[in-house]
């Protein structure tokens, strides 16, 4: 009678423990996740033709930008997800690579949406990770050269640069934890393959184009919040 009294006891406690204290992510559920997002290029650039006055032989090189990220999931199973990342658009200087820290010739805007699906791993007590693969779109928009710097170097020539719109890979691994049955913390990382043309215009005359690999890393931290 006393052994199975323990029994009893033993096994109630370790049904709460491997229940744990909140309910993992089920079928049906949506996430929804916001933070600060930060996206950090790796760029590795061709040179501009070497015959060109000024910009000949150099590189461009572009900068790190932090906006408001915004992630939709929808668990299509108790293990698997989709996920939409979307954000606040992201404005990055672009920079020649003069050596140094180069000169900013100007900036660009982008909007960068994510589809991706999900894997999710056993929950561990309050955490929930997971690995997501999937596909971008990066959408450039508001090239803008600064005239001020760029002319006077090309005897007032007007000059443009626009980035072409990009399709790649990309790649997650996050981690929720939650806090209860609805609010969670979360932190994630992407990696996402960003290859632009840069077309370079002196006077609205296509002068040169190079490609530009992005290929930023994507890191946002946040609160979640489940339904
Ligand atoms: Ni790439």
């Amino acid at each position: 009678m006393k052994l199975r009294g323990q029994g009893k006891s033993v096994l109630m406690l370790s049904t709460v423990l491997l229940a744990g204290p909140v309910m993992a992510h089920q079928s049906g559920d949506f996430i929804v996740r916001m933070g600060g997002i930060k996206v950090a290029p790796d760029v590795s650039s061709d040179a501009f033709d070497s015959a060109l006055p000024v910009v000949g032989g150099l590189e461009v090189d572009v900068d790190d930008d932090t906006q408001l990220g915004l992630t939709f999931a929808y668990m299509v199973t108790d293990s698997i997800g989709v996920e939409l990342v979307g954000a606040t658009p992201f404005t990055h200087d672009i920079i020649l690579d003069t050596g140094g820290s180069g000169v900013v010739i100007g900036e660009t805007s982008h909007l960068p949406p994510t589809l991706l699906a999900q894997f999710y791993a056993p929950q561990l007590g309050p955490v929930r990770g997971y690995l997501g693969a999937g596909v971008n779109y990066t959408l450039f928009f508001d090239d803008s050269i600064d005239d001020a710097v760029v002319s006077p170097l090309l005897g007032g020539a007007d000059v443009d640069v626009k980035l072409s719109n990009s399709v790649g890979f990309a790649w997650e691994v996050g981690a929720d934890f939650l806090i209860n049955e609805n609010w969670l913390l979360n932190a994630s990382v992407w990696n996402i393959d960003i290859d632009t043309e840069a077309r370079l215009y002196v006077d609205d005359a296509r002068v040169d184009k190079i490609d530009v690999e992005i290929d930023p890393w994507v890191y946002m931290v946040g609160v979640g919040y489940r339904f």
